[in-house]
């Protein structure tokens, strides 16, 4: 089993959007924070944001400073968000903007002279369009952090997972490994055989089977997570 923080920093990836990145890269930094690290969280680009007073509200930007309790700036944390519910290229378009890599690469620097570990969301999957030119692949080089991707428990994750893996290997991406999550609640047959079945088809460590925790949206969240996580994953 890896240690997850052998490395400066992970970057948490999914399958697919709604898998539970945010949920998974929040808790990570409570749980890493309640160890006496010193962790500092990143969303480069978040899309589908509400306008609240004129301002555009990144909630998993906000969600993951407050289970890491960091006071950085938000633009520092978060320099690009979006109100279109559309992959960053996309709502960049629509919204007459553009994503400029070096912006996201400075900001990436600051973070990291302020923090021993940090944690990035990825948006979407890895081959999310961030510009014309580029993918949410290519943030992942940049910052040259090892990957954790989270992958949903349900029908379809075998392929999406072995898909991901193999892009990132194809990238030279390091994969640390998979998180099984269940965002949903939903328990059939799927749900049941995929955290038996993926191990023997993927190349990576299989880190946990978080599984669906309806208090996460109470008060009590920032405590339950963190349990719901140091019970589930694998944390060396
Ligand atoms: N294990 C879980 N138990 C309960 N709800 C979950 C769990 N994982 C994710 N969710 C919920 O599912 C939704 C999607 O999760 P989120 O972490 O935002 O996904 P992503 O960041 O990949 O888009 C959110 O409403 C989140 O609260
Ligand atoms: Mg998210």
């Amino acid at each position: 089993m890896p240690n997850l923080t052998s490395s400066p920093g992970l970057f948490i990836t999914g399958t697919d959007t709604g898998v539970g990145k945010t949920i998974i890269a929040a808790g990570l930094a409570a749980v890493l924070k309640g160890k006496g690290i010193n962790v500092g969280v990143m969303k480069p680009v978040e899309t589908g944001c509400a306008l609240s007073s004129s301002e555009l509200v990144p909630q998993d930007a906000l969600f993951l400073k407050s289970m890491a309790q960091v006071s950085d700036e938000l633009e520092v944390v978060n320099p690009y968000r979006f109100e279109s519910p559309l992959a960053p290229w996309v709502a960049a378009e629509r919204e007459g903007k553009e994503i400029n890599l070096e912006r996201l690469r400075e900001s990436f620097e600051q973070l990291k002279r302020r923090h021993e570990f940090l944690i990035v969301e990825g948006v979407g999957g890895l081959l999310v369009p961030l510009t014309a030119h580029h993918l949410i692949s290519d943030v992942a080089q940049l910052f040259q952090l090892p990957l954790i991707v989270v992958a949903r428990a349900s029908l379809g994750t075998i392929n999406h997972t072995l898909l991901t893996i193999r892009q990132a290997q194809i990238l030279r991406l390091a994969v640390l490994g998979v998180i099984i999550n269940n965002p949903t609640g939903e328990i059939g047959l799927a749900e049941e055989t995929n955290p038996q079945v993926l191990p023997s088809f993927i190349t990576v460590p299989l880190l946990g089977i978080v599984p669906y925790c309806p208090e996460l949206k109470g008060n009590n969240a920032p405590h339950i997570l963190r349990r719901l996580l140091e019970e589930n994953i694998d944390l060396k």
